[in-house]
Formats: structure tokens, C-alpha cells, sequence
């Protein structure tokens, strides 16, 4: 690997796409500037845009930006938009909603359609709070089985991802036994006593893991697992997965499936449906709000019971939100995933299809042109990852070609695709065969570009 500046001085490609760029947005470039000014933050830590873009608008697979370029994308809104942007179903019912009025706080009708839709697509999903965000669903899912088991430990697994809360950033210390990982958490202002007092790392794909169940079943309220974890985009965990619940089920162990990412994106049913699988408890999120912002905590109605206001507990597990069940979101949610219901016998294998011919073309072409990187996906979910040989769990990542990736993506944005600077990547109903086409050759195209600046 070597810096992008050419040994004679002559610009190399990646130079002459960044002042392309900065010719073609120069309202993005002054955005940029006065958002330094009031914000600490634009989006998550991680989206690492090559070159800042704002975008003014999106249709379908498409984004146009704040200086009119258009762009096909890929970030689909970090996942929710499986119909791609602003879907006319959706469109329809918001706006009928808005003539209603967008939020009430007192009850309104629309909770309990999505609730039902949710209940028939899941497994065990009998009943469903709402609140706003994946992050609120995996916390409420851990205080439900704290309460329900009587039990404080909460386990979760190396490379895992759910949410921002406190208990959610406990990770494993990459140069930890494997096996028996040993726990941090990210970031500076989480008190030490809940990674260390709360929470249990275990091993991904790791028999291991059940070894460690049984040791602290005692203490063990929960297990949760992504069916499909986005750091490691894979969909050959149907056995673990198994093994997984049946331990948990044997040491009185809840067991919850995060399916925020992967419900009704992987299959209609989610990856309950994709691998037969039931859970004590499900968090969805994402595609369930229509592109508005929601979370959901679903399960066994014994331990949903554990919430207050059911059985006219007022002891039970707190839950609240102002925003919570509001009708705009829910309205949007019953229009999205009715669609998906009526329509999901196209659009799963679509997505399914359209996500594995990107990846085996884009394998292939790496392969034949021996450039060390890959696509992993999980049908329509996938990460492009700058490594070669094989990627068994998150500990196999490296980041040791992020100079390589950045300008890749940069070049990508000159061939007008957007991939989202986390890296996990969609494609959604609304990408056609000929949008997935295009986007395949911008990935040929700046891999070449790439390596023609001697980077590869
Ligand atoms: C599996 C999983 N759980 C939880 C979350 C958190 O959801 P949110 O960003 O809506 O808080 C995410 C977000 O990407 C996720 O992928």
C-alpha cells in the first residue's frame, strides 16, 4: 500500500475525482462549513463520507443532492427503505395521516393493525410494544427478561451491533482469548460496573459460547444475537443459531433475536422465517416504521405481560416515549409492510437475487483481477470488505486498507453511487436489474481506478 500521490508529481486519479467533486458541489462544501459551526455531530461517528454531500431529496434508488447531482443508492436510509425512497404507498398514507394530525399522545388506532401484522409475520410475536428506535427495543427487551428470569446478566456476542444505550456498547477486547472474550465498552462515559457487572461478551460461531450459558445460567436473564450480524453479513448461522436457542431454552435462559436489521428485509418473516427459528422475545425496527423513525419489542405474551399496565400491574417493567405508537409512524408502517405482505412473494426473491449477483460478480471480479477485497452479504445487506482470504467472525476484520477504501468510495461517488461510510450497503425493491448492472460496473470501474493510482 502507498500514499495517493504519484512520485512525479503529476496528479494521480483520486485527485482529479476529489476537485471534480468539489467543482460539482460547492453548496455541499459551504453546508458542510456552517454545520461545523452548530453541530457536534452530523450523523453517526462511523458514516465517513469521502467527500461531504447533503442530500435534498430521494426517489426510488435514487438520491439527488443540495447541487443537483443524482446519485443511485445504496445507504438506504442505514436499511429501513426495503421499497426504496418514498414508496407511493407510503407517500399516500402519510399524507392522509398529516390531514388527521401526526401526533396525539392519547391512544389511537393504528398501534394495533401493526402490532397484528407483526404478530402473523413473526414467530412467537404475540404481543408488541412500540417505542422509537432499535436502540429503546433491544433496552426494553433486556429489562423484560431482567424482570421476567429475576436474573441481571445480559449476554450478547463479539462483533455484535444493537444500539447506542449503555448496556448495547458493551464489546469484546479485540486481543481477548477468542473463545472467552473479555469485555470494554465503546467509547468514553459508561461506568465500568455494566459491562462488568451486567453484561457477558460471547463468542460468535463458537461452541464455546454454550459452555458459557451453562456456566452462568444463574445469572443469565437474556441471550441476544443479530440473526445476521452487520459487521459480519452471513446467512450459513442457521445451526448455531439453533444450538443457541436450545441451550437457552435447556438453562432457563430467555433468548431474543435482534431482527431490527433483518426483519422483513431477509425474508418477510425475517430470519425467524429465513432459519425456522422461534425466540422468548424479537426487536424490529428499521423497515417496520415505512421510513419514519419506530422500534418494536415483540414476544412471548407471558413475558410481555411483564410491562405495566398489563394484568393491571402498576409493579411491572417501565416503558414510555412520548412519540411512541405516534399514528404518522404507525400509518407509515402498515402501508410499508402491508405492501411487503401483499407483494412478498416478489419481493423477497428480487432482493435475495438481486443481492447475490452483485456479490458473486463482484467476487469474481476481485478474484480474476487478484485485488484483496470482498463482498460478504446476506441477500440484499452487504459489507464490501478490503481484505482477502476468509472472514469467519468480526475478529478476522482488519482495517489495515482504510486509506485503499476511502478512495474507493470516492471514486464510486464520481461514478454516482453512494455507499454509506459505515459500509453496510442495500439494495431495495426499487433497484432494478439495470441500477444493480450500473452499480456493479462503478464498483469494477473504481477498483481499476484504484489500482491505476498504485494503490492495490
Ligand atoms: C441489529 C440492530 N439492533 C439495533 C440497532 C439500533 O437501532 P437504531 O439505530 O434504530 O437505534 C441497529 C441499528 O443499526 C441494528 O442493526
Amino acid at each position: 500500500m502507498s500514499t495517493a500521490i504519484s512520485e512525479d508529481g503529476e496528479a494521480t486519479l483520486a485527485q482529479q475525482v476529489r476537485d471534480k467533486l468539489r467543482v460539482r458541489t460547492p453548496k455541499s462544501a459551504v453546508q458542510n462549513q456552517q454545520g461545523a459551526e452548530v453541530l457536534a455531530m452530523e450523523v453517526v461517528a462511523t458514516v465517513d463520507m469521502p467527500h461531504p454531500i447533503y442530500i435534498q431529496s430521494a426517489q426510488g434508488a435514487r438520491m439527488t443532492d443540495i447541487d443537483g447531482n443524482s446519485y443511485i443508492d445504496l445507504s438506504m436510509g442505514f436499511g429501513p427503505h426495503v421499497l426504496g425512497h418514498r414508496p407511493a404507498v407510503v407517500e399516500e398514507a402519510l399524507a392522509a395521516q398529516i390531514k388527521k394530525g401526526w401526533h396525539f399522545g392519547i391512544h389511537n388506532p393504528l398501534q394495533e393493525p401493526l402490532a397484528r401484522l407483526i404478530q402473523d409475520a413473526g414467530r412467537n410475536t404475540e404481543r408488541t410494544i412500540f417505542c422509537n428506535s432499535g436502540t429503546e427495543a433491544t433496552m426494553y427487551g433486556m429489562r423484560a427478561a431482567r424482570a421476567f428470569t429475576n436474573k441481571t446478566r445480559i449476554a450478547l456476542f463479539d462483533g455484535s451491533y444493537h444500539g447506542t444505550h449503555d448496556y448495547a456498547l458493551t464489546k469484546a477486547v479485540m486481543d481477548s482469548d477468542r473463545s472467552r472474550p473479555s469485555a470494554k465498552s465503546m467509547g468514553q462515559g459508561v461506568p465500568d460496573m455494566i459491562k462488568d457487572e451486567t453484561m457477558l461478551v460471547l463468542p460468535y460461531r463458537d461452541a464455546t459460547a454454550f459452555d458459557l450459558i451453562r456456566e452462568h445460567k444463574d445469572e443469565l436473564a437474556l441471550v441476544m444475537i443479530e440473526p445476521v450480524q452487520s459487521s459480519n453479513p452471513r446467512l450459513d448461522t442457521k445451526d448455531f443459531l439453533h444450538e443457541l436457542a436450545q441451550v437457552c431454552r435447556d438453562n432457563d435462559v430467555l433468548f431474543m433475536l435482534d431482527e431490527v436489521i433483518t426483519g422483513f428485509r431477509i425474508a418477510y418473516g425475517g430470519c425467524q422465517d429465513y432459519y425456522d427459528i422461534g425466540a422468548d422475545l424479537v426487536t424490529y425496527g428499521k423497515a417496520i416504521g415505512g421510513g419514519l423513525p419506530i422500534g418494536a419489542l415483540s414476544g412471548r405474551a407471558d413475558v410481555m405481560a411483564q410491562f405495566s399496565g398489563q394484568r393491571g400491574r402498576e409493579d411491572g417493567v417501565f416503558s414510555g416515549g412520548t412519540f411512541s405508537g405516534n399514528p404518522l409512524t404507525m400509518a407509515a408502517g402498515i402501508a410499508a409492510i402491508s405492501h411487503m405482505q401483499a407483494h412478498k412473494d416478489e419481493i423477497y426473491p428480487y432482493l435475495m437475487a438481486q443481492g447475490n449477483r452483485f456479490t458473486d460478480a463482484i467476487n469474481t471480479f476481485c478474484r480474476e483481477h487478484q485485488i484483496p477485497a470482498q463482498v460478504l452479504n446476506a441477500g440484499s445487506m452487504f459489507h464490501m470488505r478490503f481484505q482477502g482470504g476468509d472472514i469467519d467472525s468480526s475478529r478476522d476484520l482488519t482495517t489495515e486498507n482504510a486509506n485503499v477504501e476511502r478512495e474507493f468510495y470516492l471514486h464510486l461517488l464520481d461514478h454516482g453511487v453512494i455507499v454509506p461510510g459505515i459500509h453496510l450497503a442495500f439494495f431495495s425493491a426499487a433497484h432494478s436489474v439495470e441500477d444493480v448492472d450500473a452499480v456493479i460496473e462503478a464498483f469494477k470501474q473504481s477498483f481499476l481506478a484504484v489500482r491505476a493510482d498504485g494503490l492495490i
